[in-house]
């Protein structure tokens, strides 16, 4: 099912190389996990909620399995289920849709724009019906989605928002790094996002304390967390088996504190394709003056698509075509999802788009290579 080790000569993850680097704080991480007690292991993960609420200046954070499980947690938090609608897009991956039915609820698909391929805020009323429950806007390849402004749509039809942001842990939108805006946010440690783990693993943010209580609950069991004075257990409702592995805690642990630094690089790698690709006829996406975003991969529009992406990787760069087809043409939402009859520039975005490769470790010369490869096939391919 995997494929071979990495032989591309400007691949797209190379956290090994990174890893190596932090041999000793891993190794020293993981053994407190291994050697420790039971509990060691929970107050790793404590520990790590913490750490990331304080880097996303968030007052609470639930650490999960994974950004599948905690979509699917988070809608449920916000009390959506049978019959609701929620305004989501089709470019994202299949976890977002999957998330809003495994809650019993309807994605209502809404089209985005064409500058940073996130959720048109100007396209969200017309959707909204009695039905409509809450909004799920996805931070695709790192671009913040316009949150403040889909909040005060929220806001004036009392809709929940649940920001999908599973590849965008160190984007920024009004200063601030994502969450602000949002009911909950949710953000993925799968190992190929910005800050990743080796297995999987996601955090739920959030501002407010009664839908963390909910988000904590659902996560452990619907476990009361006292025992009584008999020594009886107590559930106060029926929840899930899905916090965060104490092992990959760890390791996020040792990595948090260096996801500025890794930030910071792939923005530099993002203006080096920007600078490079800005006279040729790939359009570039582009990006509101108040958003920052991360670049888990520098996602273009090119001509020829199929004969660039090809081109490209004949020349061992990995690019790669993410979410593409938009989720409305898989097969198991072939019966048809409402909205996915009027989204041009979804449709459009799916046919034109290619991700090129940002990784911290990537160094200027193979940026530069990955210029000069693409300039040469966008001049043959015109
Ligand atoms: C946009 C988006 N949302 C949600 C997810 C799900 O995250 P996870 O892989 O942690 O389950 C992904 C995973 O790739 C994603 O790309």
């Amino acid at each position: 099912m995997y494929a071979p080790e990495n032989t591309f000569r400007v691949p797209r993850w190379r956290v090994d190389e990174t890893h190596s680097a932090l041999r000793e704080e891993l190794h020293a991480a993981l053994d407190r996990v291994l050697f420790g007690t039971m509990k060691t292991g929970y107050q790793v993960r404590e520990e790590f909620e913490v750490a990331f609420a304080e880097a996303v200046q968030q007052p609470y954070c639930v650490a999960v399995h994974s950004g599948t499980l905690g979509l699917f947690i988070a809608l449920r938090a916000c009390g959506i289920s049978g019959g609701d609608e929620v305004i989501t897009v089709a470019n994202s991956d299949i976890s977002t849709t999957a998330a809003i039915r495994h809650c019993g609820a309807i994605p209502v698909l809404c089209d985005v724009q064409a500058s940073d391929y996130t959720l048109n805020p100007d396209l969200i009323e017309p959707l909204v019906t009695p039905r409509t429950r809450a909004i799920l806007p996805v931070d695709l390849h790192g671009h913040p989605a316009n949150v403040a402004r889909i909040r005060s749509i929220a806001k004036h039809y009392g809709l929940r928002i649940i920001e999908d942001a599973a590849l965008a842990t160190g984007s920024c939108d009004f200063g601030k790094p994502l969450g602000a805006f949002a009911d909950v946010t949710v953000y993925s440690f799968a190992p190929l996002k910005p800050l990743g783990s080796l297995g999987n693993g996601a955090a739920l943010v959030t501002q407010d304390s009664a839908i963390n209580a909910r988000l904590r609950l659902l996560t452990h069991y619907g476990h009361a967390s006292m025992v009584s004075e008999t020594g009886h257990q107590n559930y106060v409702i029926e929840g899930y088996n899905a916090p965060l592995d104490t092992f990959q805690a760890a390791l996020l642990s040792v990595k948090l504190p260096f996801l500025q630094e890794w930030t910071h690089k792939r923005r530099a790698i993002a203006r080096q394709y920007e600078r490079g690709l800005s006279h040729t006829s790939a359009i570039l996406p582009s990006f509101r003056a108040d958003s920052e975003p991360i670049f888990r991969s520098y996602a273009i529009r090119v001509p020829h698509r199929q004969m660039i992406y090809q081109g490209l990787r004949d020349a061992g760069i990995e690019a790669v075509l993410h979410y593409v087809p938009p989720v409305h043409h898989y097969t198991v939402y072939r019966d048809g999802l409402p909205g996915s009859q009027s989204l041009p520039i979804t449709d459009k975005l799916a046919d034109e788009i290619i991700c090129l490769p940002v990784s911290p470790e990537n160094t200027d010369e193979e940026t530069k290579y990955v210029i000069n490869v693409l300039c040469r096939l966008l001049e043959e391919t015109s």
